[in-house]
């Protein structure tokens, strides 16, 4: 056997490194390494022994069909999956601790179970009675569920591997796991890793479809899930914030169906509700006087559907030396190009200005076509002159001040028009386009400041 050797691996990233470092050099998370001892010496090329060949079958070959989906119930986990769970594959659930990972896969197998698919639900964190009174709390405690406390892999393992294995197995979460051969404490790297492999392995040999349950941590104490993603089928991460009752499941990776698909739960007593129409939601708390700053809607598209969020932002006058710039659900280095853009080619003065950014209702919102709808915002809040709230807004802005057309403008503008939006401001479509609103376009970003200073006239 191999002796034990002493290596240095980044919890976050699952990187090795030959010592320790406040740093890790791959992933750039700070104090994420740690020591751990591992029992593989890397091996040195092929050694000695013959493969076998490979057994090629062809591709237009028959056999194995995809076997029918499980469908929960729960529609909108349903779709995140790409349409029901698959059997044989491994879907990872991250997210941050408490945010409800242990609750929706209970609600998901519970229902499963109560529609006669045999599911097991092993946990390694909370014992059969405390998982059984969540369960009362969510009104599912008559489903035929098998519970089980539980953190050994082999016992796990040999279960998958009886006769007659659940159709759905729950592991709650791969951080509590431990394969006795491993001698690493569980939660490390090493422990996570092997963990997850010996258990999809189980999974894809008995066609089981397999729930991991990872935490995401930001100090580094255990591994985080990111080591994980290309090991399973599907990754599913939880966004929202813990303040928020709103909890956003995101499909960042899907061998099955669509990614960056989003599903909208609401966090309420008696679990996660489904948000059917989340732009009504996002909406909801907007103030309904004409006259705030700084606010403006923007029509977006999450995977296949489109969601209308406000944007919010606060442009003040800071200190001379440091503006600050702090950006909530968005990403800071866009933000940095449109007021670059704002400044350089529509010659505002941003860069003397604190900048606050918000997109309302804890959504992350990954698109460049946001671009049009910031600047708006950014705007209005400068020139104090309210978005026209009849208006949704969206374009890509180009480093030039150009704005560009995205994808699916007729999709965008037909969910405004469902939620009572009578204007859109949208880049020139490329050929005649139906629209049930009223769009003006908006070709250059330095027409929408000059738009701005009209409305600003206008109101005085
Ligand atoms: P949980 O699913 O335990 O989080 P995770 O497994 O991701 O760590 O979620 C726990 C949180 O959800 C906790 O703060 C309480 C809240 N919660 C409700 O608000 N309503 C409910 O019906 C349940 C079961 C939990
Ligand atoms: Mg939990």
């Amino acid at each position: 056997m191999a002796k034990a050797a002493e290596h240095f691996v980044c919890q976050s990233c699952g990187a090795a490194h030959g010592k320790w470092s406040g740093r890790c050099a791959s992933c750039g998370e700070w104090n994420t390494i740690s020591e751990e001892a591992t029992r593989e010496a890397p091996p040195k090329g092929l050694g000695k022994g013959k493969g076998r060949v490979l057994d090629f079958r062809k591709l237009n070959e028959h056999g194995e069909t995809e076997g029918p989906r499980t469908i929960s119930g729960l529609g909108e986990f349903d779709r995140v999956c790409g349409g029901g769970l698959v059997p044989g594959s491994a879907i990872l659930i991250g997210g941050d601790p408490g945010i409800g990972k242990s609750t929706i896969l209970l609600q998901v197998v519970a229902r499963l179970a109560q529609q006669g698919v045999s599911c097991a639900y092993i946990s390694g964190e909370e014992a059969p009675a405390q998982v059984r009174m969540r369960a009362r709390r969510l009104g599912l405690e008559g489903a035929p569920l098998d519970l089980a406390a539980a953190t050994s892999v082999r016992d796990i393992v040999a279960t998958m591997d009886e006769d007659e294995p659940p159709h759905v197995v729950v592991i709650d979460s791969i951080q509590t796991m431990y394969v006795d051969s491993v001698e690493a404490a569980p939660g490390t790297v090493s422990q996570v890793r092997t963990s997850a492999q010996e258990l999809i392995r189980a999974a894809k040999r008995r066609n089981i479809c397999l729930l991991l349950v990872g935490h995401v941590t930001k100090d580094g104490q255990i591994a985080g899930p990111r080591i994980l993603e290309h090991m399973v089928d599907s990754v599913l991460y939880f966004e929202g914030e813990r303040g928020h009752q709103f909890r956003i499941l995101r499909a960042v990776k899907n061998r099955f169906g669509p990614t960056d698909e989003i599903s909208v739960f609401e966090m309420s007593d008696g679990g996660l509700m489904e948000v059917t129409n989340p732009s009504a939601l996002f909406l909801a708390n907007r103030g309904s006087d004409g006259d705030i700053t700084g606010s403006a809607v923007f029509a977006g598209l999450e995977g296949s559907r489109p969601v209308l969020v406000e944007i919010q932002a606060l442009v003040a006058p800071s200190p001379p030396g440091n503006p600050r710039r702090t950006v909530v659900g968005w990403d800071g280095n866009r933000l940095a190009m449109v007021l670059a853009v704002l400044d350089a080619r529509c010659g505002l003065g941003m860069a003397g200005h604190d900048i606050y950014l918000n997109v309302a209702g804890g959504l992350r919102i990954g698109e460049p076509a946001a671009d049009l709808a910031v600047a708006a915002a950014l705007v209005s809040s400068l020139m104090e002159v309210p978005v026209p709230q009849e208006a949704v807004i969206f374009g890509e802005i180009s480093l030039s001040g150009e704005v560009r057309a995205v994808s699916q403008a007729e999709l965008r503008l037909k969910e405004a028009a469902k939620l009572g939006f009578s204007r859109a401001l949208a880049p020139p479509a490329p050929k005649q386009r139906k629209s049930p609103l009223e769009v003006t376009e908006i070709g250059r970003l330095q027409e929408l400041v000059e738009l701005f200073a009209s409305l600003g006239v206008k109101a005085v």
